[in-house]
């Protein structure tokens, strides 16, 4: 199949996305830009558009998928009943990086849920999605637009990376300006569940909806309860090489990595860090990353995933990051670089 590619700058014409919202009706797949990951797009309320994506992923079909809408209206008819927390957090943060798990109404499909009663919606916080979303008949059901398995798309070529060939089109929106998915609450509950952290910390859901609470498999790597949104199971994120994490004090952490850096590169292994502004003058090593200052949790957000892209490319077999303890999106962030690590933890602090 050959991908068509569009790029489409701040003053697109709504003109220019007839063609993809075409594809869409026709039962094709077309990846957009959102502000949080690029998203591979398909007709949600189309079964067979539904199996399509998750062949194009190469995922799983029991992982549920999330439908996008333009519209708030759209919100009541893909879903069997709408609280009065989801519509006040719809309110409070849509367009935005929130999605919510509620019943689903008879017009979606199981085969976009994976089987399950509940959908996940969502409404993106960005002009071309919104346009695209609205030609294509109002309901995208999007998971992101990677190879199942591999770090999450924050750029156009990243896409095209992992899709050409596999779909019908891609349109090229810039930087993702979030760069980390959405955080996910499932509503169907009195107490709203947090089932995947993002860029909307608990605080600022429980400023809207009073109690919160984090689904407690995401918390707890070693727990033998099933996360709830099924997504979270699998290792994800992932680069090709192996990643640690090393946590504890900066100095010691520093003084980790180095050593364990010269030995690799003596043996021969190509090796990766990821370090902040204020440590990565400290490394040696066949890439080392910046990812910006240990104060800027947006920046280290934005950056991650093309990051762990990056190091691909050099084709690094060992990588070392160190932690990042942000207020806001750390939990976020180190909820990605641990299942990009397959939950390898390097802990070097005397009170483990
Ligand atoms: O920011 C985002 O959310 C991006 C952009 C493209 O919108 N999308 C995204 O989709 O991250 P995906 O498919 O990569 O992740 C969706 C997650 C999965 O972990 C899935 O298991 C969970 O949402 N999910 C979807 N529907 C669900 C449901 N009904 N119940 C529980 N979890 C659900
Ligand atoms: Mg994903």
């Amino acid at each position: 199949m050959e991908t068509k590619y569009i790029k489409l700058e701040e003053n697109f014409s709504p003109e220019a996305l007839c063609e993809a919202g075409e594809i869409i009706k026709a039962g094709g797949l077309v990846a957009f830009p959102t502000e949080t990951v690029y998203g591979l797009g398909g007709d949600g309320l189309n079964p067979d558009s539904s199996k399509k994506i998750y062949e194009a992923k190469g995922r799983p079909s029991d992982n549920p998928l999330i439908i996008h809408i333009a519209e708030l209206k759209d919100l009541f008819s893909v879903t069997a009943e709408v609280s009065e927390k989801a519509t006040s957090l719809a309110e409070a943060f849509w367009p935005g990086p929130l999605t919510m798990i509620l019943k689903k109404s008879s017009s979606v499909p199981l085969e976009t849920t994976g089987g399950l009663d509940t959908v996940a919606v969502r409404m993106p916080d960005n002009k071309i999605a919104l346009e695209f979303i609205k030609q294509a008949g109002g309901f995208i059901a999007a998971p992101s637009a990677n190879l199942s398995g591999r770090p999450s798309p924050t750029e156009a070529s990243h896409v095209k990376e992992d899709m050409e060939g596999r779909i019908d089109m891609i349109i090229d929106g810039g930087t993702s300006t979030i760069g980390l998915e959405s955080t996910i609450v499932d509503l169907t509950e009195d107490i709203p569940i947090i089932l995947r952290p993002g860029y909307i910390s608990m605080k600022s859901l429980s400023r809207v909806v009073g109690d919160v609470i984090y689904d407690p498999a995401i918390l707890d790597a070693d727990s033998d309860t099933a996360p709830r949104a099924p997504g979270m199971k699998y290792r994800h994120y992932a680069p090709k090489g192996d990643l640690s994490i090393v946590k504890g004090d900066k100095d010691k952490v520093i003084e980790y990595i180095r050593r364990q850096t010269e030995e690799a590169l003596k043996e021969g292994e190509r090796v990766g860090i990821i370090a902040t502004e204020e440590t990565y003058l400290n490394y040696n090593a066949t890439v080392v990353e910046n990812i910006g200052s240990r104060d800027d949790e947006a920046t280290i957000a934005r950056r991650l995933y093309a990051v762990l892209r990056d190091f691909d490319v050099e084709n690094v077999n060992r990588i070392y990051s160190e932690e990042f303890n942000t207020p806001n999106m750390g939990q976020a962030i180190m909820n990605r670089l641990m299942k990009a690590a397959g939950h390898h933890i390097i802990n070097l602090s005397e009170d483990k």
